[in-house]
């Protein structure tokens, strides 16, 4: 369910329409398009036209994103309602100090898992997210929560100044983390955000975030990942594979 709100005063133009190529097969059906045309001016086109890469394609099962080879990445939202059972007693509540009506800022939210996750736990959510295929993707899988949540497709560097400093209670940041030999593989669709999703520099977006957040910045980091990122943080919380930083403002 998506939500739209005020988020502190952002200005509109950050939540104006962008361009977005989806391609439809013949029997496609267009359910989605609705709340796709909320954040984007959609240009649909023949199957046939589609590039080799990873490009999103509207079927008759819905929308997806899909390579030359048909590998197709579809959000199930069932992912989340597992994670949910875990309540507030998963690291990523406790790294986030969960409560209803916290207010979150997902800076980098990808596929949204855990953007819905802390939206099921009660937390008011905005999303951002800058590459359109990804963000689009996610705004389907909102369409289906029914948790209401919002999301930004843009920069959360041309995001952060309009911030009203202690609007948001957390900052969430996920970078990617970049490939590792020894690591266990990903989820498919962690393997193909990993491909078509931005990197960024979390040590600049660390700094600007603890001077925005009332509470805290909570930072998703890989478990054998041992050096500073600008910062130490005030605590930490460690999962399977990966470890919360959290940095009290
Ligand atoms: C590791 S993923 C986040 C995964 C997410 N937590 C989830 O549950 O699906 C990081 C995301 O940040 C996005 N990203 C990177 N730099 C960004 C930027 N400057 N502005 C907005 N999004 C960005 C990437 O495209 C990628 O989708």
């Amino acid at each position: 369910m998506l939500k739209v709100t005020h988020h502190g005063n952002l200005p509109s133009e950050l939540f104006q329409r962008k361009p977005l190529n989806v391609f439809i097969t013949e029997d496609a059906e267009l359910v989605w398009l609705n709340g796709i045309e909320s954040r984007f001016k959609v240009n649909l086109q023949s199957i046939e036209k589609a590039p080799a890469e990873w490009a999103l394609v509207g079927d008759r099962s819905g929308l997806a994103l899909r390579d030359a080879d048909k590998r197709k990445v579809e959000l199930l939202n069932e992912t989340v309602y597992r994670r949910l059972r875990g309540g507030r007693k998963q690291a990523l509540a406790k790294a986030c100090g969960v409560r209803p009506a916290l207010r979150v800022l997902d800076a980098l939210s990808g596929w949204g898992t855990d953007a819905l996750t802390l939206a099921g736990l009660g937390c008011d959510v905005l999303m951002v997210e800058n590459q359109p295929s990804v963000c689009a993707l996610a705004l389907y899988r909102i369409q289906n929560f029914p948790h209401p949540v919002d999301i930004i497709c843009d920069d959360i560097e041309k995001v952060l100044p309009h911030v009203t400093k202690n609007f948001f209670d957390v900052i969430f940041l996920d970078p990617l983390f970049g490939p590792h030999p020894k690591t266990a593989k990903s989820s498919f669709p962690m393997q193909v955000l990993s491909t078509i999703g931005s990197s960024c520099d979390i040590e600049q977006l660390l700094f600007h975030s603890v001077k925005l957040a009332s509470s805290r910045v909570v930072v998703k980091r890989r478990h054998s990942d041992k050096s500073d990122i600008g910062m130490k943080p005030d605590w930490s919380i460690t999962a399977k594979t990966i470890r919360f930083e959290i940095f009290e403002t």
